[in-house]
């Protein structure tokens, strides 16, 4: 099978290729300079011309306050460019995957959601993800949406609970907020399920997250530097200040407290996925091995 991956040097795109290549794919992966998502029009000649079976989306602009600070750009990288992209697909007949996000969701109250969910993005990243998805959706209707949610696991580029421990390791103070909870998910995991959805023929909004029990990034903080200390790289668990999210002077941007996600979808096609606290450890065991 061709697959084109937009976003392939990123923290999942770069495991999705890996792990489409595994599969024994051949990936194409064209690099921000030779295909910027600014240009619709380059965009979808670069579906149209790839040859592609399958079109996996995991580019964006995914920083919020980036988006804040340029929401023209936001709307064009993560709503118009993902629509070319599926566009692109309808006309080829190339099955089409779009990575969105939890931040779409209405995170004003506490418990799990699940595909039915009401969305109410509460910042310029969510309003123009939320746009992808409905935009993508209307441009053609079989494509895949996978809502992914903190993503770590990809040692090249570390997530929250690989930076959580690299800071331990460095001896520097350690800080996490205690009062926003969402589900860490392993990029592995993500580019598994998502090539198996796509291969399955599955299509519209699927949650791909890890299941059990959301955790704060405090409580991230407290697993991953856990699973350090079982490893033996740290002598014991150091302290570690808890923090509100509105307190947080860097944040800019609103952020939701609520929007950890269940993948109900996913469990009635059969595919299990791990617990977030599985996650982080897996992810801790994975960086220190690459550390050395
Ligand atoms: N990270 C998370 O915790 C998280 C949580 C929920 C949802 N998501 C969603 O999951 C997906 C993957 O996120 P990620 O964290 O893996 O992304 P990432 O590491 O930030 O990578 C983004 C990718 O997009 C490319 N890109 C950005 N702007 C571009 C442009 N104008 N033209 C061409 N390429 C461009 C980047 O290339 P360059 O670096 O070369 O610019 C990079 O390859 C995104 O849809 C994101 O919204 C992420």
């Amino acid at each position: 099978m061709k697959i084109l991956v937009f976003g392939g040097t990123g923290r999942t795109g770069q495991v999705m290729c890996r792990v489409a290549e595994e599969r024994g794919a051949a990936v194409l992966a064209p690099v921000h300079a030779e295909c910027p998502l600014e240009d619709a029009e380059a965009v979808s000649d670069m579906v149209l011309a790839s040859g592609a079976e399958l079109v996996v989306n995991c580019a964006a602009i995914s920083g919020l306050e980036a988006c804040g600070d340029d929401p023209l750009r936001a709307h064009l990288i993560n709503a118009v460019a993902p629509a070319a992209m599926a566009l692109a697909c309808r006309h080829t007949g190339a099955r089409f995957v779009h990575l969105s996000t939890d931040y779409v969701l209405d995170g004003r109250r506490p418990g799990l959601k699940d595909e039915s969910a009401r969305c109410r993005p509460c910042c310029v990243y969510a309003e123009s993800k939320r746009e992808g998805e409905l935009q993508v959706q209307e441009a053609w209707e079989e494509s895949i949406i996978a809502r992914v949610s903190w993503i770590c696991g990809n040692p090249a580029k570390p997530g929250f609970p690989e930076s959580v421990v690299a800071k331990a390791l460095a001896g520097q103070p350690l800080a996490a907020i205690a009062d926003k909870v969402s589900m860490p998910t392993d990029a592995e995991d993500i580019a598994r399920v998502v090539l198996s959805l796509a291969v399955a023929g599955a299509k519209g909004i699927f949650h791909v997250c890890s299941q059990g029990e959301p955790m704060s990034w405090w409580d991230c903080a407290a697993v991953a530097l856990d699973e350090a200390v079982r490893a033996g790289v740290l002598a014991c668990l150091p302290p570690v200040e808890r923090q509100k999210l509105d307190e947080v002077p860097f944040f800019r941007e609103p952020r939701p407290h609520h929007i950890a996600m269940m993948s109900a979808r996913l469990q009635t096609q059969g595919m299990v996925m791990p617990t977030a606290e599985e996650t982080v450890r897996r992810a801790v065991r994975r960086y220190l091995a690459v550390r050395g």
